[in-house]
């Protein structure tokens, strides 16, 4: 699918720092893009190359400290990466506690398209909460790229910074623009 528009919401984890190559793989299929970043995540990238490279302002609370008041164009297709393990619990729950988690919430209850791309160490990954929160998520039609079949895996606690440099964009968006185009046949009721 040429040409979209694609929403990221980005959470306080290592490979945060990397939303560019994300934004940049959009773009290079003529998507346009928009950051949101939870008030944690917020701390994890560099806010003013990111608005350089979307044109947009990068959101994460209700009240907008650049002056762009503009609303976020409708998404064709939403990426939420890097994922935490608390964000990822609170999305399964269905909780809006700030401005990222609230627009995940309403975007996943507009079936828009949704890929989460978990980034948690296999401490975290092995806990009731978080096993069941991406059941979830994938009960209600929401792709979690997580395992042996996506090739991604949670990684040994104390690892994070290594694996961060596998982390993949490339994929997300590859599989966003899958179901985007899924979702949009389905609309318009060609093959
Ligand atoms: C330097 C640093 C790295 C972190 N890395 C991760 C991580 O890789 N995965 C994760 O789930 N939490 C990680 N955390 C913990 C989360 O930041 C923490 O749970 C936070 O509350 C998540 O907020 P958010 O889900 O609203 O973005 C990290 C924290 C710090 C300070």
């Amino acid at each position: 699918m040429t040409g979209g528009h694609l929403q990221i919401v980005i959470c306080a984890a290592g490979p945060a720092a990397d939303v560019t190559q994300l934004i940049s793989a959009a773009q290079k299929h003529s998507w346009t893009t928009t950051v949101t970043a939870t008030p944690n995540g917020i701390d994890f990238i560099d806010v003013p190359a990111i608005e350089e490279l979307t044109g947009a302002a990068v959101r994460s609370s209700y009240r907008v400290s650049s002056g762009d008041r503009r609303s976020l164009p409708a998404a064709d297709a939403l990426v939420i990466a890097p994922a935490t393990y608390n964000s990822i619990n609170k999305i399964a729950l269905g909780l809006a506690d700030n401005y990222a988690m609230t627009s995940v919430t309403e975007l996943i209850g507009r079936q828009v398209p949704t890929v989460i791309v978990p980034f948690v160490n296999a401490a975290l990954a092995a806990r009731s909460p978080f096993r069941r929160a991406v059941a979830s998520l994938r009960d209600e039609g929401v792709r979690v790229l997580l395992g042996p079949e996506d090739q991604w895996e949670p990684h040994p606690p104390g690892s994070g910074k290594d694996r961060q440099r596998t982390f993949p964009w490339t994929t997300a968006f590859e599989t966003a623009t899958g179901l985007a185009h899924a979702a949009r046949s389905a609309t318009s009721g060609h093959g």
